[in-house]
């Protein structure tokens, strides 16, 4: 229905400029030095970035692989991929966070113990985490939660899971820089196939295990018994001579095998990017803009304590307090108030550096 009201009004609308997606890059690494091992190089981090940038808008070099039947129904979304400029408490970032993870290999039914090495809110920001994926699986996504498109049926709607898994040996491409990469997922399509699942995306032969009555929800994608490995010669065939279309991101061939998303599949992407809650709030996210740092700005961070109700009759506040701005702060003034009066003032001495923590009592 969605999909129909948005055929319908298109000639209405002028949507302003690409989708933004502000992404934040978890890299869960097993202590090697910055560029080694699973702890790779920004480099590697910023080659997947642009690989993604070009094939969801077919910008990729091999699209001119698409076989001719094809390039009709090839589609190019409107979208741009960008690392996340502020982090979720509004300091400056480069999108990319570098934690050594609690395991040395991840399985997927990991999934909740990896993401909580490192999160940030996936409303406003679209989490990849990059690990060591030790059970045979170069990358997995979550579904977006529920809208009422047909296919979506058993995402999860848990928000501190949400997002795309990237095993570190498929992340980036060999056309970016001598990284080390699993010679079939080279070319760093299993995050354009991942993040095509993240925005809603089926596999392409309809996940039923090689019978031709499944679907993957798209109309211009030909219908395929099963997954495709490798990277077999144009055509192959299957459910009455229709030539399928391995070439496509959801299909399983080899990376240098896949080049296009189709306009079906895009139109799909843009409905949930329009319509599904978590999806929709990434276009207006904070991460997208780099925050405005000014001179003085200390900022109360947390309260330790009291926790949300204290029954004692006297308390001792303890707070946590970050400079948050460019300038050293060497003293403050906290106010303490009750239903609007004031009931007590505190000054303190303290040197803070640029962006330090400090508690206090
Ligand atoms: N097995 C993964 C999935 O179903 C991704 C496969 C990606 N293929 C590739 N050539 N990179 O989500
Ligand atoms: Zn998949
Ligand atoms: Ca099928």
């Amino acid at each position: 229905q969605k999909m129909l009201e948005k055929r319908a009004s298109r000639h209405l609308r002028q949507k302003a400029g690409p989708y933004k997606i502000p992404v934040v890059v978890h890299v869960i690494h097993n202590g090697e030095p910055e560029g080694t091992g699973t702890n790779i190089s920004d480099s590697q981090i910023l080659s997947q970035m642009s690989v993604l940038n070009k094939d969801f808008r077919r910008l990729n070099a091999d699209a001119v692989n698409t076989p001719s039947v094809f390039t009709p129904v090839a589609g190019s979304m409107d979208i741009e991929f960008v690392l996340a400029k502020q982090d979720p408490e509004g300091l400056p970032s480069d999108g990319i966070v570098r934690v050594a993870g609690s395991k040395s290999g991840w399985t997927s039914s990991d999934n909740y113990e990896l993401k909580s090495q490192s999160y940030w809110p996936s409303d406003r920001y679209l989490n990849l985490w990059v690990c060591d994926l030790v059970d045979n699986l170069v990358g997995y996504a979550q579904l977006p939660e529920s809208t009422t498109l047909s296919g979506l049926e058993q995402s999860s709607n848990n928000a501190l899971t949400d997002g795309v898994v990237i095993w570190y040996k498929s992340f980036g491409s060999s056309d970016d820089g001598p990284f080390s990469l699993d010679p079939n997922f080279n070319k760093g399509r299993t995050a354009t196939h991942e993040v095509g699942h993240y925005f809603g995306l089926r596999h392409i032969w309809g996940d039923d295990s090689g019978d031709c009555n499944g679907t993957d929800y798209v109309n211009d994608t030909p219908n395929q018994a099963n997954r495709t490995l490798g990277c077999p010669a144009h055509p192959q065939k299957s459910c009455n001579d229709i030539t399928s279309m391995f070439q496509n991101f959801l299909d399983y061939t080899d990376d240098e095998c896949m080049n296009l998303f189709t306009k079906g599949q895009v139109e799909r992407m843009s409905t949930v990017i329009e319509n599904s809650p978590r999806r929709q709030s990434l276009l207006t996210s904070p991460g997208l803009q780099a925050p405005v740092v000014v001179a003085n700005d200390l900022g109360l961070r947390t309260v330790i304590s009291p926790q949300p109700h204290a029954c004692s009759t006297t308390i001792t506040p303890q707070v946590e307090v970050r400079n948050y701005g460019n300038n050293t702060i060497t003293s403050a003034r906290i106010q303490i108030s009750v239903n609007g009066s004031v009931v007590d003032v505190q000054d303190f001495n303290h040197s803070l550096l640029p962006l330090q923590l400090a508690e206090l009592s």
